[in-house]
């Protein structure tokens, strides 16, 4: 048997890998390693969390002695790493938690990689998931590719930059076998409600505030979370060691659009009248440093590895609210507690 470690896997895009994974592949164990911090919710693994190939650490990934300790259990032969701190208005308020899980605990697992494999990589790989962020903002035109200049400008994404330029330093200085992948805007269902999609839906249903930063200008590259996950198996398969690949649906929003179409969607789907849902919108103070526009090439991607997205943009925001409205439960679980507290603080608006 097989064993892959995925990092943070209790998250939002870790909990589609991770059931994605074990289903897919009953001869690998799934080894899901996460330190359930408010983003991260067992809850979101209840259909896998018996699976014979299924096995939940909870840990820290900047526990040097615990990761080893997971590595020598399981003997991993590949480790695919998302555990982060993933949402840049956090990172804005409280910067030092992006720089200890996202730099320090990705070179702890580097490390841990390297130990384990004795310089001895041979059917190994280490995945690095990153982000689109790391390229810094587009103005109205281009596209991220792989070759664009590194310009982070949150301490998020500086962050996340510097795990990448790590993950490479580790390939060509000790000849680590790697991949990264930079996606852009995942959505779907098991996605924390502070991030835009979650949060509207959320608060339409509620009759609260719809809170646009700025003007609502800004533009953001949206990708079902399936076609993310479908993504990462065929880059971890096929992928060539050291290579970087962008992922993107070609999915420009500008968040006035995405949020008025949410607000029709919701509106339909809740039988109440047309419009109504719109008048929540609420213009708030915008994010500081706020990226104008993102925009993915994922032409290595689709030409070299033959990927393609499953679901059209239109189908994926049908299917997103779907799900939220179907767990309510979910939300009020995840939104009680300090969730609470971070909203009023963030929009000092009636929360
Ligand atoms: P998320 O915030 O929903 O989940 C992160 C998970 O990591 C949580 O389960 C959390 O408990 C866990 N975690 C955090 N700190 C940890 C630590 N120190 N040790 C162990 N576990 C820890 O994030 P997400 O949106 O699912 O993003 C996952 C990864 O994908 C991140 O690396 C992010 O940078 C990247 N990414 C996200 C998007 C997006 O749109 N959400 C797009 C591109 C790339
Ligand atoms: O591009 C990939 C990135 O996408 C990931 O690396 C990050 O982990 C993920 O959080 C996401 O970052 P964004 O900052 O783009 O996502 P967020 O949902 O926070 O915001 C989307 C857009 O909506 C952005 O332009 C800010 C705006 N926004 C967000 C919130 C939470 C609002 O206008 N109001 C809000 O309340």
């Amino acid at each position: 048997m097989k064993n892959v470690l995925i990092t943070g896997g209790a998250g939002f895009i870790g909990s589609h890998l991770v059931r994605h994974w074990v289903k897919k592949y009953p001869d690998t164990r799934v080894v899901n390693l996460d330190k359930l911090t408010y983003a991260g919710n067992l809850e979101n693994l209840k259909d896998v969390e018996n699976a014979p190939n299924y096995v939940f650490e909870k840990g820290d990934i900047v526990d040097e002695k615990r990761v080893a300790e997971l590595f020598e259990k399981y003997r991993f032969d590949g480790v695919i790493h998302l555990a982060a701190e993933s949402h840049v208005d956090r990172s804005i308020s409280n910067p030092m938690e992006f720089i200890r899980t996202n730099i320090v605990g990705t070179v702890t697992l580097l490390n841990a990689a390297r130990a384990a494999w004795k310089d001895n990589f041979d059917g190994k790989l280490f995945y690095h998931v990153s982000t689109d962020e790391v390229y810094g903002s587009l103005g109205k035109d281009g596209f991220f590719s792989e070759t664009t200049r590194y310009d982070p400008r949150s301490p998020y994404s500086a962050s996340k930059a510097s795990s990448d330029h790590l993950v490479r330093a580790y390939f060509h200085t000790y000849g680590l076998p790697v991949v990264i992948s930079n996606c852009s805007n995942n959505y779907g269902g098991y996605q924390f409600p502070e991030k835009l999609i979650p949060l509207v839906i959320n608060n339409i249903r509620n009759h609260k505030p719809l809170p646009i930063y700025g003007k609502g200008e800004n533009v953001r590259d949206w990708l079902f979370v399936e076609d993310h996950v479908s993504a990462i198996d065929l880059i971890f398969h096929k992928g060539r060691k050291g290579e970087t690949y962008n992922v993107g649906g070609h999915n420009e929003k500008q968040n006035i659009f995405l949020v008025k179409l949410l607000c029709s969607i919701v509106d339909r789907k809740l039988g109440r009248p047309e419009g109504e849902a719109e008048k929540l919108i609420t213009y708030v103070q915008d994010r500081a440093g706020h990226d104008l526009r993102y925009a993915i090439d994922s032409s290595k991607l689709v030409n070299e590895l033959g990927w393609k997205p499953s679901v059209t943009f239109e189908q994926g925001m049908e299917l997103t609210v779907d799900w939220y409205l179907n767990h309510e439960e979910w939300l009020r679980n995840v939104t009680s507690g300090d969730y609470q507290k971070y909203y009023e603080k963030q929009y000092k608006i009636n929360a």
